[in-house]
């Protein structure tokens, strides 16, 4: 047995690592500092990715030499949603004061699992945080997780127990889950479906209520599936509401959707994956009115938020009905008054999992540091940039808007012959020159290009280099494709 008191896994020069320690931190401030002088993306070349392919090491390397393989093989070949050109997807840009929580939790180490800790506390203020932005009462509970398709499938499930009774947990669904069926829009995204089948309930329970042509919810279309339901001998549960289309950033009518909720005895679940933070902007949180009628909000600090990945939440109405749907007795789990034992609940009485990490910490510096006054202004910029956008295809004859601006996503297109493919191989060339990048998706079968306008960094000049690189690569491949027929 080793008699020293030092692990062989923590450093034996001290000194010598916190000169390389610091060399790190000031690589990733460098990086950050001049994102906008780097390409949004880059192909990775093959032999960057066949580096990764080697046998588990058995011996030591030094520090110094993964961290510039780091630098030189990981780091200009990430997603590039730090990037102020980046509007793919629905990625947020993270914060710097986000990164160092990242090493300080990463330090502490903190299992957030339960026990009475400090960094539990910080999760509770960050709760208290929610219950406050969205109206909640005092007994309103939430839980960080790793995004909101998590959170949307924790909301699912506590809404399914509640309907099911807490014995379920013990004999499954039975002839009565059989019966449960559930409502959200066309355009929801894809994890509530997968949320129903996760859940045992099928997608074929799920219904997907038909949208108006701003993408919303149609609420009579919603009245009447219901009605054919319990017609039908079914048992309609669960709602769901998105606050921010993922394709369009279209925002139901929540206020409208709760009341329907309410008449009807369903649980009101609101995706707010994308807006729901849009509380924190005075001109877009009247488009969220009704949220604070929801028995429960998933959302994600990662996104809007700028919280560096991952950050989802959870914001339950009633702890009782989250703990209901997930605490569980366990010896080695007992609470007790005294000692690190106490302070039940714990989050994982209110999740699937019990070893969690301190995501808490970055989304609380980011609030503490910031203050939410910014993270609003963040979040009007990029509609206001969003609206820039559509202006500018608005005026520009050779695009077409696809869909209405609500928030911060602009879905438009070249018009041209073989639209679709010239669309998605603009998209892909401009993903390659690292001007920009935009994403595709799909309105009403034709493909269209889609800017999501998330990062705090993106300015009215990248939404200006967006328009003209569509248009130049636009230009380029229709001519392409026109020579050889005219030729
Ligand atoms: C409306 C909506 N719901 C759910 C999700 C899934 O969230 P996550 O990627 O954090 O799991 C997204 C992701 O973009 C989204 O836009």
């Amino acid at each position: 047995m080793p008699d020293s008191p030092t692990s062989a896994i923590d450093p034996a020069d001290w000194p010598g690592l916190r000169a390389q320690g610091h060399r790190m931190l000031d690589d990733m401030f460098d990086h950050l500092q001049t994102l906008h002088e780097r390409p949004v993306w880059q192909p990775i070349p093959t032999a960057t990715r066949a580096a990764f392919a080697e046998a588990l090491p058995q011996g030591p390397t030094a520090l110094a030499v993964a961290h510039e393989r780091f630098m030189r093989q990981v780091l200009p070949y990430a997603v590039g949603n730090t990037h102020p050109r980046f509007m793919g997807w629905v990625h947020g840009g993270g914060t710097v004061v986000g990164m160092l929580a990242e090493m300080l939790a990463g330090g502490l180490n903190a299992n957030l699992g339960g026990r009475d800790q400090m960094p539990l506390e910080v999760e509770r203020q960050v709760v208290r945080w929610m219950r406050e932005l969205f109206g909640f009462p005092e007994g309103a509970s939430g839980l960080f997780v790793t995004g909101s398709s998590m959170a949307n499938l924790i909301g699912l499930l506590v809404a399914r127990t509640r309907a099911l009774g807490t014995a379920s947990r013990d004999t499954g669904l039975g002839a009565d889950g059989a019966h449960l069926v559930a409502y959200a829009a066309m355009s929801a995204h894809g994890c509530i479906a997968q949320a129903m089948a996760i859940a045992g309930l099928g997608t074929q329970a799920l219904r997907r209520v038909p949208v108006d042509a701003a993408h919303r919810m149609d609420l009579c279309a919603l009245e009447r599936l219901i009605a054919d339901d319990r017609r039908a001998g079914l048992e309609p549960f669960l709602v769901v509401g998105t606050a921010g289309s993922v394709d369009v950033g279209a925002v139901d009518d929540l206020a409208a959707i709760g009341r329907i909720a309410r008449r009807e005895g369903l649980w009101f679940h609101v995706d707010g994956a994308l807006g729901a933070l849009g509380m924190l902007a005075a001109d877009i949180a009247p488009l969220l009115a009704g949220i604070e009628q929801a028995d429960s909000i998933a959302l994600d600090f990662h996104k809007w938020g700028q919280v560096p990945y991952d950050a989802g939440f959870i914001l339950v109405r009633d702890s009782a009905d989250q703990l209901a749907a997930f605490a569980s007795p366990a010896a080695y789990l007992a609470r007790h008054t005294r000692g690190l034992a106490a302070s039940s609940p714990w989050p994982c009485d209110l999740g699937p999992d019990l070893s969690r990490g301190f995501r808490a910490l970055k989304t609380w510096f980011t609030f503490v540091t910031l203050g939410s006054n910014a993270i609003g202004a963040a979040i009007s910029q990029t509609c206001a940039l969003a609206r820039r956008l559509r202006e500018r295809v608005e005026l520009e004859p050779a695009l077409e808007l696809l869909a209405p601006v609500a928030l911060n996503i602009v879905c438009f297109r070249v018009r041209c012959a073989n639209s679709d493919r010239v669309n998605a191989e603009i998209v892909a060339d401009l993903h390659e020159s690292g001007l920009a990048v935009p994403s595709t998706t799909t309105i009403a079968g034709r493909t269209a290009i889609r800017a999501a306008i998330v990062n705090h960094r993106t300015t009215a000049h990248d939404v200006d280099a967006l328009v003209d690189a569509v248009l130049t690569r636009g230009a380029a491949r229709t001519h392409l494709r026109a020579s050889p027929a005219t030729a």
